[in-house]
């Protein structure tokens, strides 16, 4: 087989909570999840995850509850299907201080905190991990999480998006307007730390959001962190073509990932940027051992822990829909939603019953699944990439660490080997290290209208 030509991406896919994508797995007695409480389940992971040269941790989150099947959170509860579930952003300094090179992917809801005090939050990360930090941006598809912070239910699918839009113009304008380059200047002698004539005050005044203020932060090495998107909707590859550099898909078959990530670099050109200026990723899970059957024998132990009403209650939460309420060869309307629409057409598309999803659900999510030996795996893994013209993985949890530690044992060298994968870290920040060309953003992306310069300096 020819070689591949390029390095694949690799992140973990990871959750601040016990059952992420793989419910029930937590019963497993290899698993650790139920220790996410702990710090240091948290630096182990950092630790596994450098030494297998994964690029990134990407960890998922949510705002609310997932109660749509059966009208509660009974399922949700007793299987632990993302709840209880802490916050990721507190993990991220830790697992800094015990690593060098991994960057870290954090899911934020823009609806969940002011854009003033969140681009604060994320510029203090990227400072203290020296521009490692990436940042998830979703918009939410729950009506739990908007009534638990007093709205009566959540804003439409669209305008979601073009809050969001709004969200990120309020933060270039403080991540990569209020202050200069050289406005810190930091000298002693003359006593002045910083200089006021080239550190601005944002004023915004818009359809969402009304900020004033300058940015609590002097510039971070990336100053915007890297910019990553889920959600593949029509709606959603408008806001990903103008904002995002990593696009998470979710993609059951490689013609549907080649699909997807050539009408999102078709997108991305449309918005005056170059198709490479994104990397396309979709989710997977991996199961490997030295033998093919020893791999096989995991996947038994697996599914025999796994729970598939689990599964269901949470793709019921993707969905909208009450899936308690139908027999399991009804016909399921699926008809529009105002959750996540990528995963609805797909499932409406294929007209899948209760029965299918609950043989999907029981192991892998959403997400394919590859099993077999390292180099079985390996070809798989190239193959998704070349077939479905995309750029890395998130890779899932099955028990955790022993997910990743295979991954880093088994499959990194077999990948490196056909030079596949990465021998060794580049170096600098997430941004140069994914795409090679300096901490920031370059100027084709829609960034450069807020950054100083006459389009911003007269508003
Ligand atoms: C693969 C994938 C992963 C996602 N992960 C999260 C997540 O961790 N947290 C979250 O709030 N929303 C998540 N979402 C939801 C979307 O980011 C998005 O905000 C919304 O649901 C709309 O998606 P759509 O454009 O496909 O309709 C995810 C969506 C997809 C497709």
């Amino acid at each position: 087989m020819a070689r591949l030509g390029k390095h694949i991406i690799v992140n973990a896919f990871n959750m601040n909570c016990v059952g992420h994508i793989n419910h029930g797995q937590w019963t497993h007695p290899h698993d650790r999840s139920a220790d996410y409480t702990r710090l240091d389940y948290w630096t182990d992971l950092a630790r596994t995850l450098e030494r297998g040269l994964f690029d990134g941790l990407f960890l998922a989150d949510i705002i609310g509850t997932y109660d749509v099947y059966g009208g509660g959170i009974d399922v949700t509860l007793r299987e632990s299907v993302q709840l209880p579930v802490n916050d990721p952003i507190l993990l991220i300094s830790a697992m800094a201080a015990v690593t060098q090179n991994l960057g870290f992917g954090v899911t934020v809801n823009v609806n969940q905190e002011a854009p003033y005090t969140f681009a604060r939050r994320i510029s203090t990360l990227d400072h203290l991990t020296q521009g490692r930090i990436g940042w998830n941006i979703v918009t939410g598809y729950l009506d739990s999480a908007a009534r638990a912070v007093g709205q009566n239910g959540q804003t439409n699918h669209d305008l979601r998006y073009d809050q969001a839009d709004e969200y990120l113009e309020v933060l270039y304008k403080l991540w990569e307007w209020s202050w200069d380059d050289d406005a810190v200047i930091r000298d002693r002698a003359a006593r002045v730390y910083a200089d006021p004539a080239k550190v601005r005050k944002v004023v915004h005044h818009g359809r969402f959001y009304d900020v004033e203020g300058w940015h609590l932060s002097e510039p971070s090495p990336q100053r915007t962190p890297v910019l990553f998107q889920a959600g593949t909707s029509g709606r959603g590859q408008l806001f990903a073509a103008r904002h995002a550099e990593c696009v998470f898909i979710s993609a059951p078959e490689k013609q549907l990932a080649r699909k997807a990530a050539q009408s999102i670099r078709a997108a991305v050109a449309a918005a005056g940027r170059r198709p490479e200026d994104v990397k396309i990723i979709i989710g997977i899970n991996v199961i490997t051992d030295r033998s093919a059957a020893a791999a096989l024998e995991k996947l038994a132990e697996y599914r025999a822990h796994s729970s598939p009403e689990a599964g269901l209650a949470h793709f019921a939460a993707s969905t909208g829909i009450d899936f308690s309420r139908y027999d399991l060869d009804d016909p399921i309307p699926y008809g529009p939603t105002n959750s996540i629409q990528s995963a609805t057409k797909l499932a409406e598309s294929r007209g899948w019953t209760k029965r299918d999803l609950l043989n999907q659900l029981a192991l892998g999510g959403r997400y394919p699944l590859a099993v077999g030996t390292p180099t079985e795996v390996a070809d798989e893994l190239e193959s998704w990439v070349r077939e479905g013209d995309i750029d890395g993985f998130n890779l899932t949890r099955l028990a955790t660490p022993e997910t990743y530690e295979d991954f880093a044992d088994l499959i990194v060298p077999e990948l490196q080997t056909r030079d596949s994968f990465k021998t060794e870290y580049a170096p600098g920040t997430l941004r140069h290290k994914i795409f090679g060309q300096g901490d920031r953003l370059p100027d084709r992306h829609t960034v450069a209208n807020f950054r100083p310069g006459p389009a911003v300096a007269a508003q």
